[in-house]
């Protein structure tokens, strides 16, 4: 372990998270499991909190919260000034769009598999700022239509929205290609990576987007009550945050206050430092292990158990596209996705269930009411794919 190209441990790492061998824990899409690096780091600096206070506490990790953007750009591949920390990826993602500089009329594209609150987002801002939201058709692979795409840009479209791997589905979406037809039409690109960072290996230049947003606690490992953005140094500088705080600007004269002229403009002075420093120590276990590495061990265990669950009479997946990542849906004929959920928890097995308002877009172009969700990180065995296979057989 170490570097990219060698292959993880899963003894070792079920070792540094005792609670991913109790159970069968299949939810990475969800809540994951943190190291009890990750668990003691959060708790360790609440009880100095508790002693010392908060803000003597933080001063004493003002190393460790200065490298959390270090880390994170290495994961990225941008500069740590590019990087603006915040409680979730929803939080991260409505501060871009509430940023730009929206005019009635305003063309936004969003795409088959977008995410309910970003489309709640983009939907006020068509109520409130006369934008139009509308949405570029899916191929038959599951990615955006680049005929329909090329089509729907002109030079109102102001931002197309993408979603590299949805909540509800396998697919991992071609970002690069998407991104690069957009910018030719000169719109922006925001990519929800909620799903992706942690999953897979993700590099912003090579997407080319021009932002970016994740979550903590889902394939990072990291604390619940953590997100980032990620915004390209060219638009940066034309983007203002509609709440702005003392953290993200300078109250500079009476009637003056100026911008911070990185991306930690978007950030709040109050933030839940044990969370951060938590995440920190979450992204510098990614770091050790080599993204690429988790990258192949995640799309090789769910490989795994779709495999299995695919032979299993009465039970049908729902994955769409062949370049499938570490989400594994499905459902059990005859059975509500819930009371299959309910059945694998008795069994051990770590599940949950997305619903059509999630992802309505795709659900219901699918005729999809609700799937069963199971989302293996690199920690869970062979034998625990086997065993979640079984408890599935025996929940038909
Ligand atoms: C694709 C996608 N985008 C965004 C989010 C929202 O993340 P958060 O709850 O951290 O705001 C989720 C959460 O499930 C998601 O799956």
């Amino acid at each position: 372990m170490g570097h990219d190209g060698a292959v993880i441990d899963i003894a070792a790492e079920q070792a540094l998270t005792p609670a991913s061998r109790d159970q069968v824990f299949l939810d990475s899409a969800g809540s994951s499991l943190p190291t009890d690096r990750v668990v003691d780091t959060v708790v360790a600096h609440l009880r100095r909190e508790a002693r010392v206070g908060g803000y003597r506490a933080a001063q004493e990790r003002a190393d460790d919260l200065a490298g959390l953007p270090v880390a994170v750009g290495r994961l990225l591949g941008c500069a740590p000034d590019l990087l603006a920390f915040s409680d979730s990826a929803t939080r991260s993602w409505s501060q871009f769009v509430t940023a730009l500089p929206w005019a009635p009329g305003d063309r936004i594209l969003i795409c088959g598999n977008e995410y309910a609150s970003n489309a709640i987002a983009l939907l006020q801002r068509a109520r409130h700022d006369g934008v139009v939201v509308e949405v570029v058709p899916t191929d038959p692979a599951g990615d955006p239509d680049l005929d329909a795409l090329a089509a729907l840009l002109d030079e109102r479209v102001r931002l197309v929205s993408l979603v590299q791997v949805a909540t509800n589905s396998g697919h991992v979406t071609r970002v690069a290609e998407a991104t690069a037809l957009a910018h030719q039409h000169g719109a922006l690109v925001l990519l929800d990576a909620c799903q992706s960072v942690g999953q897979l290996a993700v590099d912003v230049e090579a997407l080319g987007v021009d932002a970016l947003s994740a979550t903590g606690r889902k394939w990072l490992r990291g604390p619940r009550g953590t997100g980032f953005l990620y915004v390209r140094r060219e638009v940066l500088d034309g983007l203002e945050p509609p709440a702005a705080d003392m953290r993200g600007a300078t109250w500079t004269g009476t009637t003056s206050y100026e911008l911070n002229p990185d991306a930690t403009r978007f950030e709040l002075w109050e933030n839940d430092v044990a969370g951060r420093l938590g995440l920190g120590a979450a992204v510098d276990h990614l770091l050790e292990l080599g993204p690429a590495n988790v990258e192949a061990a995640v799309r090789e265990r769910a490989a795994v158990l779709r495999s299995g669950l695919g032979a299993l009479a009465g039970v049908r997946l729902h994955d769409v596209g062949t370049d499938l990542g570490g989400i594994v849906t499905f459902t059990v004929d005859g059975r509500d996705p819930l009371a299959v959920r309910d059945a694998l928890r008795e069994a051990g097995v770590t599940v949950s269930v997305s619903v059509r308002t999630s992802t309505r877009l795709d659900m219901t172009a699918r005729g999809l009411d609700s799937v069963v969700r199971a989302s293996p990180h690199y920690f869970v065995s062979d034998l625990q794919l086997e065993q979640a296979v079984g408890a599935v057989a025996a929940a038909r």
